[in-house]
């Protein structure tokens, strides 16, 4: 989830869209961001959305409606939510691909099914394209943080291989300096044959010569 924010990040950084999923567990007393993204199909094309946020609580049968963001500005439209929800989601446009809101001080009422709405129009040459996109957030509220088994694991997992890859390294280190000492002794017997033996051949060669000359 780590991961998941900083390729938002770098993406966002660069204008572009990504359809990142929602956390799904919040703290009671807490706030949270429920997140919906919908990106356009085709980014280059004007488009210009208004947002519906629904509820439906758990055990309850039917969705109620709980936000809504158009043209006029944010309006919570239900009393189980009343000062408690922030924009969180595109700003300053109407062409809106973020649509998340951020619910202040969570309770354990809040667990349940949130769905989110664009109705989009999308702006071509010659006509205008509706479109409709729904997307919904399952949320628990705990009492306080837990963590997935999963990212335990994932973040021992990620030690793990940070200190065998250390030792890997400084085992490869050694093992490189040891060969390169040993090339090196190696070259400098050879270095000191080769002189050993040019020096006998020269002075064979000598002891020849001054056979001849006798
Ligand atoms: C979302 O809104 C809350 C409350 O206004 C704010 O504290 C938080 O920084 C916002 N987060 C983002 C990502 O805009
Ligand atoms: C949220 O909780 C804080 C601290 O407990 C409190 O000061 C604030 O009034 C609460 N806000 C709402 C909207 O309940
Ligand atoms: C949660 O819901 C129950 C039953 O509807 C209600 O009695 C209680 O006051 C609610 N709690 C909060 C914090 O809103």
């Amino acid at each position: 989830c780590y991961l998941s924010q900083i390729i938002l990040m770098t993406l966002s950084c660069h204008g572009a869209c990504a359809e990142v999923d929602s956390d799904t567990e919040a703290v009671a007393g807490k706030g949270f961001k429920l997140g919906c993204i919908s990106c356009k199909r085709r980014s280059e094309v004007p488009g210009s959305a208004t947002i519906e946020w629904h509820f439906r609580a758990k055990g309850d049968a039917d969705f109620v409606l709980i936000y809504t963001y158009n043209e006029e500005g944010p309006t919570i439209e239900h009393d189980q939510f009343l000062d408690r929800v922030d924009w969180n989601g595109s700003k300053r446009s109407n062409d809106i691909q973020d649509a998340s809101i951020y619910l202040l001080n969570v309770t354990f009422n809040d667990s349940g099914t949130y769905s989110c709405f664009f109705n989009r129009i999308l702006f071509y040459d010659n006509y205008e394209y509706k479109d409709v996109v729904s997307k919904v957030v399952h949320l628990s509220v705990v009492g306080k943080a837990t963590r997935g088994t999963a990212s335990i694991v994932s973040e021992v997992m990620m030690y793990v291989s940070i200190i065998g890859l250390q030792l890997w390294l400084l085992i490869e280190m050694i093992y490189c300096y040891r060969k390169i000492a040993a090339a090196g002794e190696e070259a400098l017997r050879e270095a000191a044959n080769a002189e050993y033996l040019a020096i006998a051949s020269e002075s064979k060669d000598n002891c020849a010569g001054v056979q001849v000359g006798e």
